[in-house]
């Protein structure tokens, strides 16, 4: 077992200790429907490993790093209503089981759990870390409001799009890598270098989830092509929009609109212009981009390399990822 798979497995132990009550069962089931696996646990691994690379006692993070995870997990519940979306990890959304209002209520406890977690911090340090897990939270909605603006908006900037994307994605990111830094005593400097890596490292794999999206396959978990269905201005279609000639842009604009078209047929004639345009190609190239300039920025932290070579590692081994 590798130092990282073993960090994994304190995490997925650290969460299943949560004993949730059993009553009222369609409040408190999907809470453990959606956090009993699946998920990458992305979160709580990136605030354990930025803790680990300025101390050697994790342990008195793992309140912080189940509630950055009980958090992302909120988010997913609601995010799944507002984009439609039947499938997550490969099991039904809670929406699509449950049904919108218990998604609402079990997403709004959830809400509240990692507040219940959070204040597991050592006290010393809890000021700071509420204040940075607030405004995260906060960003992380103002990003999710701009994503669905955009959906009824014909044009999109790619400017506009990384701002909605670092807000709704790589904010989550950085709030828990500060989190975990700020729990091992790293310094006000470290702390932001570290948030400017995992906002491109967030910027990376927002960008990675939006090509995943139409192009990864049942490993995703997800329904794919849901972007296209739901008009999401993703980096494929801003790309696509602004290579295309005004017959393609047409082309494009009136399938997006089409509501007659079979949902299979709508995602095929969409990517067969992203193929056209070379979309995909250059969406990796974007991704590419982010990860080495991630990668830049953790090399100039104020400690040796072999403190940062696990967090290293593991943001490398997102870089493949299928799901
Ligand atoms: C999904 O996040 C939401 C995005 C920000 C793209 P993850 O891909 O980390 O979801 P899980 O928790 O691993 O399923
Ligand atoms: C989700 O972005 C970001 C948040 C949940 C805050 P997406 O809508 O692209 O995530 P998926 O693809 O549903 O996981
Ligand atoms: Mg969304
Ligand atoms: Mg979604
Ligand atoms: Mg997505």
């Amino acid at each position: 077992m590798s130092d990282n798979e073993r960090l994994l497995s304190v995490i997925e132990n650290y969460l299943a200790l949560a004993e949730l009550p059993a009553e009222p069962e369609l409040l408190y089931a999907p809470i453990g429907y959606s956090l009993a696996g699946g998920g990458k646990r992305l979160r709580p691994m990136l605030l354990l490993l930025a803790c680990g690379i300025f101390s050697d006692d994790v342990q008195q993070a793992l309140p912080a790093a189940a509630a950055v995870e009980v958090f992302h997990n909120f988010t997913l519940l609601h995010d799944d209503i507002m984009d439609n979306a039947a499938l997550r990890r490969g099991k039904p959304s809670v929406h699509a089981k449950w049904g919108r209002n218990v998604a609402i209520l079990s997403g709004d406890a959830m809400l509240i759990w990692a507040y219940r977690l959070l204040a597991g911090v050592p006290a010393v340090a809890l000021p700071r870390v509420l204040e940075t897990f607030n405004g995260m939270a906060l960003e992380v909605c103002e990003g999710q409001q701009y994503d669905m603006d955009f959906e009824s908006r014909p044009k999109v900037s790619v400017v506009e799009y990384l701002h909605m994307i670092e807000q709704k994605t790589s904010v989550l990111l950085a709030g828990s890598v500060v989190i975990g830094a700020m729990l091992g005593g790293a310094s006000d400097e470290d702390c932001r270098k570290l948030r400017n890596f995992a906002i491109e490292l967030g910027l990376a794999f927002q960008l990675q989830d939006d090509l995943l999206d139409s192009y990864g396959d049942e490993r995703l978990g997800k329904a794919i092509g849901g972007d296209i269905l739901e008009g999401k201005k993703t980096y494929l279609m801003i790309t696509a929009m602004s290579r295309a000639d005004d017959a393609t842009r047409e082309e494009l604009r009136r399938l997006l609109a089409d509501a007659t078209m079979l949902p299979a047929e709508k995602i095929g004639a969409v990517k067969s212009i992203y193929d056209r345009l070379d979309v995909p190609r250059l969406t990796e190239q974007q991704i590419g981009l982010r990860f080495e300039r991630a990668l830049g920025i953790l090399s100039t932290l104020s400690v040796g390399a072999a403190r940062t070579e696990s967090m290293r590692e593991y943001a490398a081994g997102l870089m493949g990822r299928k799901k």
